[in-house]
């Protein structure tokens, strides 16, 4: 067992425009996530992961970065991000900041010189063809954009503001590592890095297997492409081994084995990536023509319990249900109820690798209920909408669908009162507040001693007690149950049994002799679970 600091925190991701407003301008900033920094320390977690902060156009919500060395302005300035550091630090605390180096945005300087011809100095550092294939945008449309003063296209298989760097040229990787180096030498404590599988791709750029909308696939070809270990080795020898950091890889589509090839120790690339597919494979996509699948509970904990072991095998994992591209876990998994958002903590802090904890999930914050296209501000939600509309889809259906995978659920403000706002901002939000904020709140939780909050710093203490809860190795109970999720996590001597009801119904299930540690009820019944229960024993 080799004990590191990552794998013993608890992270939280804060997505900095809806997390707390400092200015009254309706959008949230450094200042604001200082002001609240008490509260995380109070809460129990040690690690914060902050969404892009990086000077933007804003057509991604910072996913496109035009400086990688400035913050945005509606955020603060590099005072106030060199405070929020000290700040966190002071207070014990970790902050890792997101890596966006798939794309940069077409209004990035080198952008805007490579764009200007085939022959000036930054002319290979993006990826233009002639042609372009079928490809489509995991945004809408085509993953192709015309240049008239090149005569050619470029590649964005995200919006045709970010188009994709060129990894094959070495001088891009070089400014890359500067600038990551800039962040390691003010002190940061890591990064997440986004969509870190598809730095490499195909370059013969093949067609791609249609989707819904007629566009071809990239996935193929721009995933784990065949230099993609070359590149994070590089990065490790030139900036990573550097520093005393947590790098966790975003991988959307990785199987475990693939997974353990960034992770694996012996690798020297990075040291998490997370449980993906079990996620992405809950949301209806022009992939699958947007078709609503009910979740399929044996599937999904046989698949995060792959993803588990599989690391164990001199990797680790990260362990999340919620995330600012998802829909609220509570809404997804437990109708709304408070009680199933405390079994959804369990889960989260109890499976094996480091808890990823997304603002508002500790509150048990739900979906928002979206009623017009004019409430969303996500740019993904938006193309999904045009997409069902044109696929037929009546404005139900879309609602539905977008109750399921819109991301603008998991990004209106934290719920810090029941007050104007939500307490979130003295003037007018960005996006829409959720209407039950009037009793899902931080103030009116803080004084309940049987609120989700307070279930969830009762838990996060119980993990850091137990080295079982950290290091034990997992192994899934009753592996076909479709209602309860039930695991074992055991390391020298001491064995935790969690079991977890998704259900509102009553399930029978046996739960062994031990000493309960953790539980959202009072006791524990005899081979049988309440609705949503959830119970961790130590044996
Ligand atoms: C993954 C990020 O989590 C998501 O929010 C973003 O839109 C895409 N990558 C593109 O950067």
């Amino acid at each position: 067992m080799e004990r590191t600091w990552w794998k013993e925190d608890v992270v939280y991701q804060i997505w900095p425009r809806s997390f707390n407003d400092s200015n009254g301008d309706g959008i949230g900033d450094l200042n604001g996530i200082i002001q609240k920094l008490d509260y995380l320390k109070e809460l129990g977690i040690s690690v914060i992961w902050l969404n892009p902060i990086y000077q933007s156009p804003m057509d991604d919500m910072g996913y496109d970065i035009s400086d990688y060395r400035k913050i945005w302005p509606g955020f603060g300035t590099m005072e106030d991000f060199d405070q929020l550091l000290r700040e966190v630090h002071r207070r014990g605390m970790r902050l890792i900041m997101d890596l966006v180096v798939n794309h940069t945005s077409d209004e990035h300087p080198w952008f805007q010189e490579s764009k200007t011809s085939r022959t000036n100095g930054k002319a290979d550092w993006y990826i233009w063809r002639d042609e372009p294939n079928n490809w489509g945008s995991y945004f809408g449309g085509s993953a192709w954009t015309y240049v008239k003063e090149r005569s050619q296209y470029y590649l964005h298989t995200f919006s045709r503001k970010q188009p994709e760097l060129n990894w094959e040229c070495e001088a891009v990787r070089e400014a890359v590592w500067e600038m990551m180096r800039f962040w390691g030498d003010k002190g940061i404590d890591g990064f997440r890095m986004d969509v870190v599988n598809g730095l490499s791709k195909d370059t013969s750029f093949p067609d791609g297997k249609p989707w819904s909308t007629g566009f071809g696939d990239p996935t193929p070809y721009v995933k784990n492409g065949p230099k993609i270990h070359d590149y994070l080795r590089e990065m490790n020898q030139e900036v990573l081994s550097r520093y005393d950091w947590l790098t966790v890889g975003e991988g959307s589509g990785n199987t475990p084995e693939e997974g353990l090839l960034y992770v694996g120790r012996d690798r020297h690339e990075l040291d998490e990536c997370f449980i993906f597919t079990t996620m992405e494979a809950l949301k209806p996509s022009p992939a699958n023509g947007y078709r609503i699948e009910p979740v399929d509970l044996a599937a999904f904990k046989q698949e995060r319990a792959r993803w588990m072991t599989g690391l164990e095998r001199g990797g680790w994992s990260s362990c999340y249900l919620e995330n600012h591209d998802l829909v609220r876990s509570v809404s997804r998994f437990g109708k709304d109820d408070p009680l199933a958002a405390k079994m959804l903590a369990t889960v989260v802090l109890f499976e094996e690798g480091t808890p990823y904890i997304y603002m508002g999930e500790e509150l048990g914050m739900t979906n928002y209920p979206f009623t017009d296209k004019a409430q969303f501000r996500d740019l993904q939600g938006k193309s999904d909408w045009d997409n069902m509309e044109r696929l037929g889809f009546s404005k139900d259906q879309i609602l539905k669908v977008l109750q399921l995978q819109g991301r603008d659920n998991g990004r209106t403000p934290m719920q810090w009162t029941s007050g104007a706002e939500a307490g979130f901002t003295t003037g007018k939000s960005w996006i829409g507040v959720n209407p039950n904020k009037q009793t899902i709140n931080v103030k009116s939780e803080e004084k309940d001693p049987d609120s989700v909050l307070a279930f969830y710093k009762q838990a996060i203490r119980i993990r850091r007690q137990h080295l079982a809860a950290q290091y034990g190795s997992f192994s899934l109970v009753d592996k076909d149950n479709g209602q309860v999720y039930a695991w074992t996590r055991s390391v020298d001597g001491e064995t935790l049994f969690v079991a977890c009801n998704f259900t509102d119904q009553m399930q029978p299930f046996p739960i062994p002799e031990g000493k309960k540690v953790l539980g959202n009820y009072d006791g524990i019944l005899k081979g049988q679970l309440r609705p949503y229960e959830a119970v961790v024993v130590s044996c």
